[in-house]
Protein backbone atom coordinates (compact mmCIF):
# COMPACT_ATOMS: atom_id res chain seq x y z
CA UNK A 1 0.00 0.00 0.00
CA UNK A 2 2.88 2.24 0.41
CA UNK A 3 3.38 5.06 -2.35
CA UNK A 4 -0.12 5.07 -3.41
CA UNK A 5 -1.98 7.96 -4.44
CA UNK A 6 -3.58 9.16 -1.17
CA UNK A 7 -2.12 6.80 1.30
CA UNK A 8 -0.91 7.84 4.50
CA UNK A 9 1.79 6.07 6.76
CA UNK A 10 2.45 6.16 10.36
CA UNK A 11 4.99 4.83 12.33
CA UNK A 12 5.46 2.95 16.05
CA UNK A 13 8.52 3.65 17.68
CA UNK A 14 10.67 2.21 20.47
CA UNK A 15 11.54 5.09 23.04
CA UNK A 16 15.00 5.18 21.30
CA UNK A 17 13.82 5.17 17.78
CA UNK A 18 13.85 1.88 16.50
CA UNK A 19 10.43 1.33 14.08
CA UNK A 20 8.32 -1.42 15.03
CA UNK A 21 5.38 -1.38 13.26
CA UNK A 22 4.30 0.25 10.21
CA UNK A 23 0.66 1.53 9.37
CA UNK A 24 -0.78 2.95 6.32
CA UNK A 25 -4.31 4.55 5.66
CA UNK A 26 -5.63 4.24 1.84
CA UNK A 27 -8.60 7.07 1.73
CA UNK A 28 -10.98 6.11 -1.17
CA UNK A 29 -14.18 9.17 -0.53
CA UNK A 30 -15.35 8.07 2.78
CA UNK A 31 -13.78 4.77 3.14
CA UNK A 32 -10.24 4.30 4.72
CA UNK A 33 -8.70 1.13 3.99
CA UNK A 34 -5.73 0.21 6.40
CA UNK A 35 -3.08 -2.14 6.80
CA UNK A 36 -0.75 -2.55 9.67
CA UNK A 37 2.48 -4.31 9.92
CA UNK A 38 3.80 -5.33 13.35
CA UNK A 39 7.73 -6.27 13.59
CA UNK A 40 7.74 -10.01 14.31
CA UNK A 41 9.24 -9.89 17.70
CA UNK A 42 6.96 -6.89 19.08
CA UNK A 43 3.67 -8.64 17.66
CA UNK A 44 1.47 -9.71 20.52
CA UNK A 45 1.68 -6.89 22.35
CA UNK A 46 -1.31 -4.50 21.76
CA UNK A 47 0.52 -2.61 19.33
CA UNK A 48 -1.39 -3.23 16.50
CA UNK A 49 -4.53 -2.83 18.29
CA UNK A 50 -2.63 0.51 19.73
CA UNK A 51 -2.51 1.54 16.09
CA UNK A 52 -5.72 0.66 14.94
CA UNK A 53 -7.20 2.73 17.81
CA UNK A 54 -5.30 5.59 16.19
CA UNK A 55 -6.34 5.56 12.98
CA UNK A 56 -10.02 4.61 13.99
CA UNK A 57 -9.83 7.84 15.87
CA UNK A 58 -8.22 9.59 13.14
CA UNK A 59 -10.69 8.60 10.52
CA UNK A 60 -13.72 9.60 13.04
CA UNK A 61 -11.89 12.77 12.87
CA UNK A 62 -11.78 13.17 9.28
CA UNK A 63 -15.26 11.94 8.41
CA UNK A 64 -14.44 8.62 7.33
CA UNK A 65 -17.69 6.25 7.07
CA UNK A 66 -16.04 2.93 6.87
CA UNK A 67 -12.58 1.48 7.67
CA UNK A 68 -12.23 -1.89 6.16
CA UNK A 69 -9.55 -4.26 5.47
CA UNK A 70 -9.37 -7.42 3.72
CA UNK A 71 -6.91 -9.99 5.55
CA UNK A 72 -6.49 -14.00 4.92
CA UNK A 73 -9.16 -15.46 6.96
CA UNK A 74 -6.40 -17.66 8.89
CA UNK A 75 -5.48 -14.00 10.50
CA UNK A 76 -6.97 -14.53 13.74
CA UNK A 77 -5.07 -11.35 15.35
CA UNK A 78 -6.05 -8.77 12.64
CA UNK A 79 -9.31 -10.17 13.12
CA UNK A 80 -9.80 -9.66 16.33
CA UNK A 81 -8.18 -6.74 16.91
CA UNK A 82 -10.90 -5.43 13.83
CA UNK A 83 -13.38 -6.99 15.86
CA UNK A 84 -12.86 -5.32 19.28
CA UNK A 85 -12.91 -1.78 17.26
CA UNK A 86 -16.62 -3.47 16.98
CA UNK A 87 -15.78 -4.55 13.09
CA UNK A 88 -17.49 -7.29 11.25
CA UNK A 89 -16.29 -10.00 9.18
CA UNK A 90 -17.66 -11.52 5.90
CA UNK A 91 -15.77 -13.97 4.35
CA UNK A 92 -14.71 -13.70 0.44
CA UNK A 93 -14.37 -16.73 -1.13
CA UNK A 94 -12.61 -19.37 0.84
CA UNK A 95 -9.97 -17.73 2.46
CA UNK A 96 -10.23 -14.31 2.80
CA UNK A 97 -11.90 -12.03 5.47
CA UNK A 98 -13.21 -8.41 4.77
CA UNK A 99 -13.50 -6.72 7.88
CA UNK A 100 -15.53 -3.46 7.90
CA UNK A 101 -15.88 -1.07 10.26
CA UNK A 102 -18.85 1.73 9.82
CA UNK A 103 -18.24 4.59 11.94
CA UNK A 104 -21.20 6.42 10.13
CA UNK A 105 -23.84 3.95 11.21
CA UNK A 106 -22.39 4.27 14.93
CA UNK A 107 -22.61 7.51 14.77
CA UNK A 108 -26.20 7.29 13.95
CA UNK A 109 -27.20 4.80 16.34
CA UNK A 110 -25.11 6.49 19.32
CA UNK A 111 -27.40 9.63 18.47
CA UNK A 112 -30.42 7.57 18.47
CA UNK A 113 -30.00 5.95 21.61
CA UNK A 114 -28.76 9.72 23.30
CA UNK A 115 -32.38 10.82 21.60
CA UNK A 116 -34.03 7.23 23.11
CA UNK A 117 -32.09 8.36 26.44
CA UNK A 118 -33.39 11.77 26.81
CA UNK A 119 -37.03 10.95 25.95
CA UNK A 120 -37.34 8.61 29.32
C1 LIG B 1 -2.02 -8.55 12.58
C2 LIG B 1 -1.10 -7.67 13.44
C3 LIG B 1 -1.05 -6.26 12.85
C4 LIG B 1 -1.71 -7.59 14.86
O1 LIG B 1 -0.88 -6.79 15.68
P1 LIG B 1 -0.35 -7.34 17.08
O2 LIG B 1 0.29 -6.22 17.80
O3 LIG B 1 0.47 -8.55 16.83
O4 LIG B 1 -1.72 -7.82 17.79
P2 LIG B 1 -2.27 -7.43 19.23
O5 LIG B 1 -1.25 -7.79 20.26
O6 LIG B 1 -2.74 -6.03 19.23
O7 LIG B 1 -3.48 -8.45 19.38
C5 LIG B 1 -4.70 -8.27 18.67
C6 LIG B 1 -5.63 -9.44 18.99
O8 LIG B 1 -5.14 -10.64 18.36
C7 LIG B 1 -4.82 -11.61 19.33
N1 LIG B 1 -3.58 -12.23 18.88
C8 LIG B 1 -2.36 -11.65 18.82
N2 LIG B 1 -1.48 -12.49 18.27
C9 LIG B 1 -2.16 -13.62 17.97
C10 LIG B 1 -1.80 -14.86 17.38
N3 LIG B 1 -0.55 -15.12 16.99
N4 LIG B 1 -2.77 -15.79 17.22
C11 LIG B 1 -4.04 -15.55 17.60
N5 LIG B 1 -4.44 -14.38 18.17
C12 LIG B 1 -3.51 -13.43 18.35
C13 LIG B 1 -4.69 -10.88 20.64
O9 LIG B 1 -4.97 -11.71 21.76
C14 LIG B 1 -5.71 -9.79 20.46
O10 LIG B 1 -7.01 -10.30 20.64
P3 LIG B 1 -7.96 -9.79 21.85
O11 LIG B 1 -7.96 -8.28 21.77
O12 LIG B 1 -9.28 -10.40 21.54
O13 LIG B 1 -7.30 -10.30 23.10
C15 LIG B 1 0.34 -8.26 13.54
O14 LIG B 1 0.29 -9.53 14.11
C16 LIG B 1 1.06 -8.33 12.18
O15 LIG B 1 1.75 -7.39 11.79
N6 LIG B 1 0.89 -9.45 11.45
C17 LIG B 1 1.57 -9.60 10.14
C18 LIG B 1 1.01 -8.62 9.10
C19 LIG B 1 -0.47 -8.74 8.95
O16 LIG B 1 -1.02 -9.83 8.84
N7 LIG B 1 -1.17 -7.57 8.93
C20 LIG B 1 -2.61 -7.52 8.81
C21 LIG B 1 -3.03 -7.33 7.42
S1 LIG B 1 -3.53 -5.66 7.21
Amino acid sequence: MLGHKGSRTYLAETQTGAVVAVATVRKSGRCAEVGILVEDRWQGRRIGTALLDRLVTLARSEDTAAVVAIVQEANTAMIRAMRRASAEADQIGTDLAYLTLQLARSRVLESRSDDAGRRH
